[in-house]
């Protein structure tokens, strides 16, 4: 999506010159006080100021939904109609209807990135949650549903003071699948499964109500961008032009997974299509993709919105249809129900005139959008009456959501390395830290993009400084770090106890419409960390903040840089945290949601080129840990803490039969594979029981991950994850994980014309080091 500012530079440039033509005539003084003054919500039928509402069946809340959005579609005109298809919506005043805007945003935090929330003198800030990447790093399910909690409380808080809408375009579960995207920041990572977890759970945290019922939403969330979107602008090529040419096994094995997951599992309220093509078809004018599976095969309970403005993307920049009423017409047959932009509020009328469209297929739309805010109470009256009406500013910024934003950073942060004697260092005998580098002392990098404003920010100077007493030099003037100052940080790194290198790169160098073009660090980062590494006098913590990974061999293989840590971008409290593990108080236990791949990798492999699977034809080496067989930085999963952990298996079977009927072709002759929709799978499930083993001193979390290498039939992943079980294991201590395997489910692979097979043979088991060979037959 494009961030509300870019809108104003890119998109409607009209709209800026009318905002400077008002500034000049000093009427901008004016529309603040208007917007700012503003404390009470938006809502419909409220009868303090028209009494008349109380009689309209729409606004009769003891009636079901589909009752009073049909009572009220059949209130309107065709051109009513459509003044609810675009996100910032009209009013009908004689239905007591006041305008409402769709576009807010809450990936991590409630933001201020969509027109739709604000910050005020009333609520100055909300709490940011780290970016998505590093909270997706806890691989805590439970964690993500709970930031989703304080998220939507802090929404409705909001709400009810005039500053917030009701629908979130959040979370972005696309797949990071290659590692130079600038939005990779803002997604769970690499693996399908991971990304159907993050989803789904974040989903449930912000939508579910305290009353749990499920026809109510708290607040509307939205799974975006739909669907193969991970590419905005790479050496030329952007999201507005790019035809993603996705084959079918890895739509339905990589691309497709989170997003069914999301409204299958998270029962999500919206989905998102993107600005790309996907095998020449626009997303948002695509049939199959969006009344065929969101709506058809997965029974999306919500609305589609496409992202802003794809229509008039694929009308104006890809040239997709001939006219603007074909296009219109064409979104909204597809399946599309709300525009992110204002072209079908242009040219919808006309198309419906011309008989492109029937009107009826409008009031599919508006019927969808309007069951939606519906489910939010929109049409009950006075929101401040309702469940969420005793919110208020006081609910925001909470202490308690502010230690959440400490403890989800804390939880993601990934020890990459670490050396005997180096970590964590020993707050008392460390009598002087060095703390260097240009991300050492920063704010607002912290928080990523699609960021709110914050409650208040712990730098990880600070959060460092508030345990021994520091030395600081930045050493470079910003992360692209044209001249380093070597000499002033070797002298503070040589006097120092310890040295904390603060380094990585910010929304300059990765951002929305930017990719990277390679994985190296910038500029004289690579000589200052050396360097400093030679000068030290005791041990070198090198501090990644990034979303994407690097090829950081040099220091990997740099016996004097004694440990590294990869902290994403880490939130208000992520210097609070940055300290908390590297001085003990928390015994990291994140692990890498993405792998980090060598320079040589982007050298040989085009971002363009959709395929996750290899190409041994032409030395095409495939992506992720799922098919990637080349050399690693850091793989998927990769991740250290202070103890060890150990696994055994304590029950899994060696061999699982699949019942087939007498005269099945499988038992007739030798196949390898059998459908996973056959009967035969069905409930074919096993429990695999392991026991994990804390031998360390340090009590901690420990992420379990089952994955599973199956037999290599249908280009089949080399492995992939079929679960994951983070548990808590105090010093010594022993837990037992169980993990229930569905053989239809967990075992199959996707085919190359896109069908669940349950793969005949040895799938080979992984826990840790621990390895089990398991025998699938007929
Ligand atoms: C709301 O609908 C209920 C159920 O049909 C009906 O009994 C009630 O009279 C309606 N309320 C109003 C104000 O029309
Ligand atoms: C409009 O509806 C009529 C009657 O159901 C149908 O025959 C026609 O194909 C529809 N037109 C479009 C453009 O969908
Ligand atoms: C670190 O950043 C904080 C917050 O921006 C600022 O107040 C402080 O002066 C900075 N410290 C140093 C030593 O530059
Ligand atoms: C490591 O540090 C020592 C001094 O402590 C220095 O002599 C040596 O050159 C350094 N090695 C590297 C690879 O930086
Ligand atoms: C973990 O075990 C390995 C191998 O036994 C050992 O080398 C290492 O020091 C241990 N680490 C910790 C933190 O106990
Ligand atoms: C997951 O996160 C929640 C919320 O912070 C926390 O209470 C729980 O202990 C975490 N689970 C593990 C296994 O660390």
């Amino acid at each position: 999506m494009t961030s509300f500012s870019s809108v104003f530079e890119n998109r409607a440039p009209q709209v800026s010159v009318f905002l400077r033509f008002l500034i000049s005539l000093h009427c901008f003084s004016l529309i603040s006080v208007r917007v700012f003054a503003q404390t009470s919500p938006v809502f419909a039928c409220d009868t303090t100021k028209n009494p008349k509402v109380a009689s309209y069946g729409f606004c009769n809340a003891s009636l079901g939904t589909d009752m009073r959005v049909a009572d009220l579609v059949q209130r309107l005109t065709l051109q009513e109609k459509i003044l609810f298809i675009v996100n910032s919506a009209g009013s009908v005043s004689r239905l007591g209807i006041p305008k409402y805007e769709w576009w807010s945003e809450a990936l991590h935090g409630v933001s201020n990135v969509g027109p739709g929330t604000k910050f005020s003198s009333l609520v100055p800030g909300a709490t940011s949650f780290p970016q998505v990447i590093l909270t997706a790093a806890s691989f805590n399910t439970s964690l993500f549903e709970a930031i989703g909690r304080v998220v939507s409380t802090e929404a409705r808080a909001m709400y009810n003071v005039g500053l917030a809408g009701l629908t979130y375009w959040s979370p972005n579960i696309n797949i990071f699948r290659d590692p130079r995207w600038g939005r990779g920041q803002e997604t769970p990572g690499e693996d399908p499964l991971l990304s159907s977890k993050y989803g789904s759970s974040y989903v449930k945290g912000l939508q579910q109500t305290d009353d749990g019922d499920p026809s109510l939403l708290k607040v509307a969330a939205c799974c975006k961008h739909y669907t193969a979107y991970d590419l905005d602008n790479w050496k030329g090529v952007d999201r507005y032009h790019f035809n993603a040419v996705v084959t079918q096994q890895d739509m339905d094995d990589t691309f497709q997974p989170p997003f069914k997951s999301c409204v299958i599992d998270g029962n999500v309220a919206s989905v998102m299509c993107s600005y790309n093509q996907v095998n020449g078809k626009p997303t948002c004018a695509d049939p199959d993709l969006l009344a065929g599976v969101i709506r058809g095969q997965w029974k999306l309970n919500g609305y589609i919105v496409s992202d802003c403005d794809s229509v008039d993307v694929f009308y104006n920049s890809q040239h997709y249809t001939k006219t603007p009423e074909e296009a219109a017409a064409l979104a909204i047959s597809a399946g599309l129900d709300l525009n992110c932009g204002s072209f079908l509020g242009k040219h919808t009328e006309a198309a419906v005139k011309a008989g492109l469209l029937n009107e009826s297929a409008i009031d599919n739309a508006v019927t969808n959008n309007f069951a939606t805010l519906m489910r939010l109470g929109f049409f009950d009256g006075d929101p401040r009456k309702q469940l969420y009406g005793k919110l208020g500013p006081k609910d925001v910024c909470t202490p308690e959501n502010q230690e959440l934003a400490r403890e989800a950073a804390r939880q993601g942060i990934v020890l990459l390395k670490n050396s005997a004697g180096s970590l964590p260092l020993s707050p008392t005998a460390i009598k002087t830290l060095a703390v260097i580098g240009p991300n050492a002392n920063v704010t607002k990098t912290m928080i990523g993009n699609y960021e709110g404003i914050p409650c208040k920010y712990t730098t990880p100077l600070q959060g460092l400084t508030a345990s021994v007493a520091t030395t600081y030099v930045s050493g470079c003037s910003n992360v692209a770090c044209g001249t380093a100052q070597v000499d002033a940080a070797k002298k503070i790194a040589a006097s120092a106890d310890a040295t904390v290198l603060v380094m990585g790169i910010d929304q300059s160098l990765e951002r929305e419409s930017f990719d990277r073009v390679d994985l190296l660090l910038p500029g004289q980062q690579p000589l200052l960390i050396t360097e400093v590494a030679k000068a030290a006098r005791g041990p070198v913590i090198l501090v990644i903040m990034s979303g994407g990974g690097f090829d950081i061999s040099f220091a990997k293989s740099n016996d004097n840089i004694t440990s590294i840590l990869w902290v994403g971008y880490p939130g208000e409290a992520g210097g609070a945290a940055i300290a908390d593990v590297i001085f003990g108080y928390y015994n990291p236990s994140g692990r890498l949601p993405m792998t980090w791949y060598p320079q040589s990798y982007v050298d040989k492999v085009p971002m363009t080129n959709m395929n996750m699977r290899p190409d041994p034809s032409n030395g095409y080496p495939g992506r992720t840990y799922r098919f990637y067989t080349g050399e690693t930085i850091y793989t998927f999963g990769d991740g250290l803490s202070y103890s060890n952990v150990s696994h055994q298996l304590v029950k899994a079977p060696k061999l699982v039969s699949i019942p087939l009927e007498e005269d099945h072709v499988c038992r007739l002759s030798e196949c390898k594979s059998v459908e996973a929709v056959e009967q035969s799978c069905k409930d074919l499930a096993f429990d695999i029981h392991l026991r994990v083993q804390n031998k360390g001193r340090y009590s901690g979390s420990h992420t379990v991950f089952l994955f599973s290498s199956p037999p290599s039939v249908h280009n089949s992943p080399q492995k992939h994850l079929l679960g994951f079980e983070k548990v808590v294991l105090t010093e010594k201590s022993e837990s037992l994980v169980r993990f229930m395997v569905d053989v239809c489910k967990d075992l199959s692979v996707v085919d190359e014309l896109g069908s669940r097979k349950i793969a005949l043979g040895q799938h080979l088991l992984h826990v840790g080091s621990l390895k089990h060979s398991l025998n699938l037959r007929v």
